[in-house]
């Protein structure tokens, strides 16, 4: 049996202290208006956003040429938010519109020759991730797909798949299927002992599952704002800053160069993961994200993960009762943030659910994300609403 990834995953699951959980709850107008737990699809946005809209708007109304500067500050700044958030040194992560973007420019990197040209992945992923190492082919790129056989790992295949001729091992930290986490300290050994590179998507747990990206000694992380980061439209890349001096992506742009600042040629590349950036920021949406990602580093990945496991916990226990066949790994450390229920008709099942305010997400399985500003009542009112619809 591989060991549990973190600490923190195998604390007793517990809810936050119920004043400080009242407070948090206010700051989310979403939670007003229904049950909400699809924050593995999008998550709540805090009531402060308005603010930062109104003033954005407000920098609009009044432009002046030197905006950009306070921009750049806001976006470095959001940069190294999500970098303190997993554990990584500040100028180690750059963000930019969506993580596709991102993975496209890290796989734009490497020169996808034998011996060393595969791209080893999994069944698991979300599509984005096969689009692109295929697109890569025409590179060289020799993408290989570890099956899983089931909504689970199987890390066995996986290590046997991992060789000297892999490049890239590129997994998700969870899958977002079927909520199942990866066991990262044994794939990340693997790869090593290979002298392969470990690139990860969490974009499913990044704010409500614990990643410490240095202890794990992990190469590439990817994730966004717009789930558990209760953030909008914004995702971000880490490169392990020992790894990223020696990368240069070839899909890039203007703003990784050394002298992108002052409008001239550049003739090197920029410090830090700024060279991983592409063209003109856009300094919105991490502005946005900003202040949901303050609200969850206010609270603890920790905590965070405490009351997901608490929360995702009763939906167990209420789907056992009702019958209901549970997809997700059942133990704490090997599941992630939300639980999958496999129920017949279930995209109808999910749209009933929605007319009655209690909101999900369904995709092959129905997902019930529950995040840090969910109740253990919201998640009771919810099992019981979907038992009805089972009965109907
Ligand atoms: C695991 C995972 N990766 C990536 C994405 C999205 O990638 P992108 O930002 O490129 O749309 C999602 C969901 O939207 C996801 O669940």
């Amino acid at each position: 049996m591989s060991a549990p990834e973190l600490a923190p995953d195998i604390e007793t699951p517990r809810c936050l202290d119920p004043a400080a959980h009242t407070a948090l709850r206010a700051e989310f107008p979403l939670l007003e208006t229904c049950v909400y737990l699809n924050n593995n699809s999008t998550g709540a946005v805090p009531r402060a956003a308005e603010r930062v809209l109104t003033d954005y708007w407000d920098t609009l109304r009044t432009w002046r040429d030197d905006v950009w500067q306070g921009w750049h500050v806001g976006l470095d700044r959001y940069a190294d938010s999500v970098a303190a958030l997993i554990g990584a040194p500040p100028g180690s992560v750059i963000t930019d519109a969506n993580l596709s973007t991102l993975l496209a420019r890290v796989a734009s990197c490497f020169d996808y020759r034998p011996p060393r040209d595969r791209v080893v992945t999994t069944d698991l992923e979300f599509p984005t991730v096969p689009f692109i190492f295929d697109a890569f082919r025409r590179y060289g790129a020799r993408p290989v797909v570890v099956g899983s056989g089931g909504p689970d790992f199987d890390l066995d295949a996986l290590d046997a798949g991992i060789d000297e001729r892999t490049l890239l091992v590129c997994v998700p930290h969870a899958s977002f299927t079927s909520g199942a986490t990866i066991d990262l300290p044994r794939l990340v050994d693997r790869a090593h002992q290979v002298g392969a590179l470990v690139v990860v998507d969490a974009f499913q747990t990044v704010g409500t599952v614990p990643l410490d990206v240095t202890a794990l000694g992990v190469d590439v992380v990817l994730g966004g704002a717009h789930k558990w980061l209760c953030g909008v439209g914004t995702a971000f890349l880490y490169v392990r800053p020992e790894l990223a001096a020696t990368l240069e992506p070839a899909a890039t742009g203007w703003q990784a160069g050394d002298r992108a600042l002052t409008f001239r040629r550049s003739t090197g590349w920029a410090a830090d993961a700024q060279r991983f950036a592409g063209g003109t920021p856009y300094p919105l949406t991490s502005l946005v994200s900003q202040v949901g990602l303050d609200l969850l580093a206010g609270v603890g990945v920790p905590a965070i993960r405490r009351h997901s496991l608490a929360l995702t916990g009763r939906v167990l226990e209420l789907a056992g009762a009702a019958g209901i066949k549970v997809v997700s790994p059942v133990e704490p450390h090997r599941r992630g943030g939300v639980v999958c229920l496999d129920v017949p008709d279930g995209e109808a099942v999910k749209r009933r659910l929605a007319d009655r305010n209690m909101i999900c997400s369904w995709r092959g399985w129905l997902r019930v994300g529950p995040h840090v500003y969910n109740t253990l009542d919201e998640v009771e009112v919810f099992m019981a609403a979907l038992t009805e619809e089972l009965r109907r």
